[in-house]
């Protein structure tokens, strides 16, 4: 009887814990029941889902990391690294409604910030190049996607509604409304149109040494002419004064 309460009283702990952190986070499973259409319920997204965790961890650590805590929200966003492969610096400034897809690889560096409604997919870098210091990490604005695997290196600034293609590198600013791919990172679609002109055929990269020696061999042909042209000029003038 005793043991039944006991358990009773647990379960009853572990759902308002539930509902608790359902509220304080409930931008946050709201964009996990938006763009993900494989979560079903509330109780597998609260339980099950990495990225959400990953966050709930980082708005701790990065409250304690305001309140001047020191060690512990380190410590904090290492454990969450270590239970769900996110690793979040406590000091990046992250807004509402993120939602970080899968999770695994995810690395979001120190002076990183991120907008509101922000999509990160796996093994997505928010990093720093190794050259800067200060602010060495990149902002991201509202509405943005970062596809499977893309590096945003630097502290560039990557404006509102932008799509980040998988595994593109980008190093550069990305204006509002528009689509980044490739590595570097190129816009490929800016306020919903192609951008004409960008080749995104890898296979038939222009080879550089190929056409210098090209441009050798023309110039090679064209002074061989020029002097053969002289020898049949001077034997025609010495055939005429003979
Ligand atoms: C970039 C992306 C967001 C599509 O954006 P979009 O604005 O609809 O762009 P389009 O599909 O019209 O593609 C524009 C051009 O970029 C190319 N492209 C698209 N994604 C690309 C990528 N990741 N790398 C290189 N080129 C890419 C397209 O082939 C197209 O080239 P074309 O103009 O020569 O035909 C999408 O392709 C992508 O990479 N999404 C990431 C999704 C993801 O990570 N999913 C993981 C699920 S687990």
């Amino acid at each position: 009887m005793v043991l039944l309460i006991f358990v009773l009283i647990v379960l009853i702990a572990v759902l308002l814990f539930l509902v608790f952190v359902s509220l304080i986070f409930r931008k946050e499973v709201k964009a996990t029941f938006e763009r993900d259409p494989a979560a079903v319920s509330l109780f597998e997204v609260l339980l099950t889902y990495s990225g959400l965790h990953a966050i709930i961890c980082h708005r701790i650590s990065h409250k304690l990391l305001k309140l001047g805590v020191p060690f512990l929200p380190r410590f904090i966003s290492q454990i969450a690294r270590f239970l769900t492969g996110i690793e979040i610096h406590p000091g990046a400034q992250i807004g509402e409604g993120l939602f970080i897809d899968h999770g695994m690889g995810v690395v979001i560096g120190e002076t990183s910030v991120i907008g509101n409604n922000v999509t990160l997919f796996q093994g997505v870098t928010l990093g720093g190049t190794g050259k800067e210091r200060g602010k060495r990490h990149p902002t991201l604005g509202n509405n943005i996607v970062v596809g499977t695997g893309a590096k945003v290196l630097g502290n560039v600034k990557i404006g509102d509604n932008v799509q980040i293609g998988a595994n593109a590198v980008v190093i550069n600013d990305v204006p509002p409304n528009s689509t980044v791919v490739g590595v570097p990172g190129r816009v490929v679609k800016k306020e919903g149109r192609k951008i004409p002109g960008i080749s995104l055929d890898h296979t038939s990269l222009p080879d550089p040494i190929t056409q210098m020696l090209d441009r050798l061999q023309g110039e090679i042909d064209h002074i061989e002419q020029e002097i053969k042209d002289y020898h049949r000029k001077r034997s025609a003038e010495d055939k005429n004064e003979i």
